[in-house]
């Protein structure tokens, strides 16, 4: 039973938003004037990237939006939770990357939930980072072939690509099909680190590569509200990024990592965990403020020194 609007404790108030994931069909978010293309970022591993792009995905595909995860990590993680094939020999985003196969060829679909899309990656994407050296315009085969036009055309409201995590060539293909890198960030020791480099590298691919790349969103993630270091780990970074950071933040929970063991998204696996329930929050954060262009003066181009080592110090 859905508790009553004047009911504003916090456990009817969880109650009201798990109604709501369960019934999609009493939503609504509006769709963005553009397709938004958003690279998921962090080279760091085990930061929630992959968690990130396949819940933020899932929540705003139950709102009515289309919306496509790309996986470009050989690990193939977010294929596995969007429920998308990927044995070997599935066509995948490395036949998409060199020019085997049409985006249409490779785009699966989820029986579950039919606004969600999801081109997966097979172990054959590991070879690519070297294959890709020697083709031509190797930092622009995704996007060549997953244009701009080709999403608009298809109705897609918001891409995610996946990234694995490196800062290779596979990454550089990400961010030049998108406009948004979304960095998640984990709630842990040395958590900025490395986050200095990806900015630069951000940086250096807008200089040379693609002007309108430019981080549009921060996730804190894994967030636990017991210890005092999640808490100045999300102080440092939100002095640091300011607004770009989103105001909800994804507490550590175990839901959420058991879900990638059912081959599902934390908001299928148990709805109403916190776990869910906050990623639906981001979610929809992420969606209303729409894409987020930080001034120049505010631009997150370098890490403070304080910050390169993380919090440990
Ligand atoms: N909020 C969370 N609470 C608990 N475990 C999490 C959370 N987010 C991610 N995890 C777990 O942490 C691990 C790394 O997350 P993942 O999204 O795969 O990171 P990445 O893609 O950056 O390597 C996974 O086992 C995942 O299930
Ligand atoms: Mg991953």
């Amino acid at each position: 039973m859905i508790p009553p609007e004047w009911d504003d404790t916090p456990i009817a108030d969880a109650a009201r938003r798990a109604a709501r994931i369960q019934n999609p069909d009493r939503l609504t978010l509006a769709r963005p004037p553009r397709t938004r293309r958003i690279t998921i970022a962090n080279q760091k591993g085990g930061v929630g990237k992959t968690t990130s792009a396949v819940n933020l995905a899932w929540a705003l595909a139950l709102h009515g939006l289309k919306v496509l995860v790309v996986d470009l990590d050989p690990q193939g993680n977010s294929s596995t939770a969007c429920g998308a094939e990927h044995r070997i020999g599935t066509p995948s985003s490395y036949e998409l990357l060199i020019g085997e196969k049409s985006p249409a060829e490779v785009i699966q679909g989820n029986p579950e939930n039919e606004n969600l899309f999801c081109i997966p990656a097979t172990i054959d994407l590991a070879g690519a980072e070297i294959e890709l050296v020697s083709m031509v315009r190797r930092e622009y085969r995704l996007c060549d072939a997953l244009s701009p036009s080709y999403l608009e055309r298809e109705g897609y409201d918001y891409v995610f690509i996946d990234c694995p995590p490196s800062l290779g060539l596979l990454t550089i293909n990400a961010m030049n099909t998108a406009t948004e890198v979304l960095i998640p960030i984990q709630c842990e020791y040395y958590a900025l680190e490395g986050v200095g480099q990806l900015l630069n590298n951000i940086s250096m691919i807008r200089e040379h590569l693609n002007p309108e790349i430019h981080v549009s969103a921060v996730l804190l993630t894994m967030y636990d509200a017991r210890t005092k270091l999640s808490e100045q780990v999300a102080s440092e970074v939100r002095n640091h990024f300011g607004s770009a950071v989103l105001e909800n933040q994804i507490p550590r929970s175990v839901k959420v990592s058991e879900a990638p063991g059912y081959g599902k998204t934390v908001l299928q696996y148990d709805a109403g965990s916190r776990g869910a329930l906050a990623y639906f929050d981001a979610a929809v954060e992420f969606a209303e403020r729409g894409d987020y262009l930080p001034l120049p003066e505010t631009a997150p181009i370098g890490v403070a020194p304080e910050l390169r080592t993380g919090s440990s110090n």
